[in-house]
């Protein structure tokens, strides 16, 4: 396949996945990223002949340096700043996941050659879910809904590439999961952020490798002007409160994960950005769901090895400590304030901008 692939955000989970699957089909590859320690020492691990474009995206000139040096024919935007960092990072947020983003289509569209331009978007964009009120999946021609910072950034960035006269392909992904122990960084905010959700709203999760299938299959598919909902099949119609346990578990940590709280049956606003989608279009388009849910955990069970005894045996403690950290320690009320919770501990959720 000629030309080369510009990934943004290569360094990232979905990132390294992408360029891992576009590097199996034999594609050119371009990482853009952020010089920080952690990717330099990424770059180290890159399979050969990847090559690294050092970038802050929120930097115009930099930004078109490096379009002008690698003239890409598809550019995967995936950098981003997403929850829970999001919500302590707002000024940035905005300008990394809006500005940047409208910056960087402007430089593709002035390009003799525009890139085809691959975005990463999110079920986010569908805004609060209230699995008592929601019938069936979200398809892809449902109406955006601004219901805090993550799903309006996700929505506006979703709206510049639409707007573009690029030939544009949106990737609406679900919750992107790994198998693998280390992909996923633990961080006390992001325990703090999962012990917000509500444990019975819906979660449709997908493992990380099916989403680089899908992101180096759209570089070349058959699917321009297409929104494709990327997410795992039916086994990964999940809730939000039986994927850490269940993770952990198959990690060793057998009921080492404190209950959260459900959900207002009454609220509709008082629920978390995601929901079940309807895959089949992007299914049919780009073939990407390999691995189900109890694939990833026997996985996940078989690459924890011999450390699952040990983590079997400090389970209680654990639990003990997260119950103490996480959201609704204490606080009054019966039903999950998610946007509250983030409120309290992380920083302002609300969205920045209103349409
Ligand atoms: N992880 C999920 O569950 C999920 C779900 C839906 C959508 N998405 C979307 O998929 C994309 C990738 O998500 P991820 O989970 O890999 O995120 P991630 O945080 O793991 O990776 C984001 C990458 O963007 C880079 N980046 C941030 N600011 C930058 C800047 N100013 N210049 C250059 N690079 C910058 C970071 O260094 C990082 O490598 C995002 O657009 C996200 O909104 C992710």
């Amino acid at each position: 396949m000629p030309g080369t692939v510009l990934v943004t955000g290569g360094f990232g989970l979905v990132g390294s996945a992408t360029v891992g699957r576009l590097v199996e089909l034999g594609r050119t590859v371009v990482v853009a990223d952020l010089d920080t320690p952690a990717n330099r020492a990424a770059a180290t691990t890159l399979p050969p002949g990847v090559s690294v474009s050092w970038v802050d995206l929120t930097d115009a000139e930099q930004t078109a340096r490096v379009v002008a040096e690698v003239t890409p024919t598809v550019i995967v935007h995936l950098a981003a700043i997403i929850p829970p960092a999001i919500y302590k990072n707002r000024a940035l947020a905005r300008r990394v996941n809006v500005d940047a983003t409208a910056n960087l289509v402007r430089i593709a569209e002035a390009q003799p050659t525009p890139p085809r331009w691959v975005q990463a978007s999110s079920n986010a964009v569908f805004g609060s879910r209230n699995p008592h009120r929601s019938t069936g999946p979200v398809t892809a021609d449902m109406p955006m809904k601004h219901s805090d910072l993550y799903s309006a950034h996700k929505a506006e960035a979703e709206t510049i590439v639409r707007d573009s006269s690029l030939e544009w392909v949106v990737l609406r992904l679900g919750g992107v999961l790994s198998a693998d122990p280390d992909a996923i960084p633990f961080s006390a905010d992001a325990m703090y952020f999962d012990s917000t959700l509500p444990i019975d709203g819906r979660l449709h999760s997908v493992d990380v490798r099916d989403v680089a299938w899908a992101f180096a299959a759209a570089t070349t598919a058959d699917v321009v002007h297409e929104i494709l909902l990327i997410a795992g099949d039916d086994s990964h119609r999940v809730l939000h409160g039986d994927v850490g346990p269940a993770l952990a578990a198959a990690r060793g940590m057998v009921g080492g994960t404190p209950k959260g709280r459900k959900g207002n049956p009454d609220d509709d606003d008082a629920w978390f950005v995601t929901d079940w989608m309807d895959t089949t279009r992007a299914q049919e388009a780009l073939a990407f769901q390999h691995h189900s849910w109890s694939d990833m955990l026997a996985e996940a069970r078989r690459r924890t090895g011999r450390s699952r005894h040990m983590l079997r045996i400090v389970a209680p403690v654990v639990k003990a400590v997260l119950a103490r950290r996480s959201a609704y320690w204490k606080q009054p009320g019966q039903y999950a304030d998610p946007w509250g919770a983030i409120g309290r501990k992380l920083g302002d959720a609300a969205p920045d901008f209103q349409v």
